[in-house]
């Protein structure tokens, strides 16, 4: 698609129910995002991201997508602190998670990284940009690219990892003449989110283009506004509950001899 500058669709989700309902809606590449922590997990910030947590949402990902591309967020400090323990998790991820790629936030300096990656079979997708896991240097998330000298080592930072292997970018809230700039450098397909629409592809965090976030970021235009029926559907329930009517089938006693051990019923498949 990218070769073919036909845009892609890619939204970062957590489960495998909303990673099913987005691969039949034809989104092209699911992401099981570390920005679970905040907006599954209600911890402040993305680098408070469980690893074995991101390993579950990525199976979980895995199981719900039929035809998507399912790409792993790679943790924080699950690939800084030492090559081999990022080779051992991204290892894990593509084995305990099924993924088929894994993304990790990275400046020139992880090239080496990505390469020994690369050799090992293992498809990168490097971030760069805006990278949320360094927001403690910045005191929050903040914008990157918006002065000459920074633009420039972005543009590095792509080109650098692109040259160590990294099958593909995503670039994070910059300004649209620097995505340019990192599609016009490099020659894999490049994602952007908050980024304009001069890249590949385009990729939201799910709660934002549902409408359920309190705070989305502001570029992010939400599809629907799907929390005022859910609060509306959980006011229904209480009130259901409270009239003791709560509607569905219940169960009938069946004659003795004829009670057999109930089929295991999964909630994804045959209800
Ligand atoms: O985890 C996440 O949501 C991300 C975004 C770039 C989509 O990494």
């Amino acid at each position: 698609m990218a070769k073919a500058r036909e845009p892609f669709a890619c939204l970062a989700v957590y489960d495998a129910t909303m990673a099913r309902l987005m691969d039949e809606a034809g989104v092209h590449v699911l992401l099981a995002g570390d920005s679970a922590a905040e907006v599954v997990l209600g911890l402040p910030r993305t680098i408070h991201m469980p690893i074995d947590f991101a390993m579950c949402i990525t199976a979980a990902v895995r199981r719900g997508a039929s035809h998507a591309h399912v790409m792993a967020d790679m943790p924080f400090m699950s690939y800084q602190a030492s090559p081999d323990e990022a080779m051992a998790n991204a290892g894990r991820f593509m084995t305990e998670g099924q993924a088929d790629s894994v993304k990790l936030e990275a400046d020139e300096s992880l090239a080496p990284l990505i390469d020994r990656m690369t050799r090992a079979g293992i498809p990168v997708c490097a971030h760069v940009g805006s990278r949320p896991q360094t927001a403690a240097l910045t005191s929050g998330y903040t914008a990157a690219g918006r002065s000459e000298p920074e633009a420039e080592r972005i543009v590095r930072d792509a080109r650098a990892l692109e040259s160590a292997g990294a099958v593909l970018l995503l670039i994070e809230a910059v300004p649209s003449e620097v995505t340019l700039r990192v599609v016009e450098a490099t020659s894999v397909p490049v994602i952007g989110i908050g980024a304009g629409t001069g890249c590949h592809g385009q990729i939201l965090v799910v709660h934002d283009l549902l409408g359920l976030s309190t705070h989305p970021p502001r570029f992010a235009l939400p599809a629907a506004q799907l929390a005022e029926p859910i609060v509306q559907a959980g006011r229904e329930w209480v009130a259901r509950v409270a009239r003791s009517e709560l509607g569905g089938k219940g169960y009938t006693m069946r004659p003795a001899k004829s009670v057999e051990a109930a089929p295991e019923q999964s909630r994804m498949g045959n209800r």
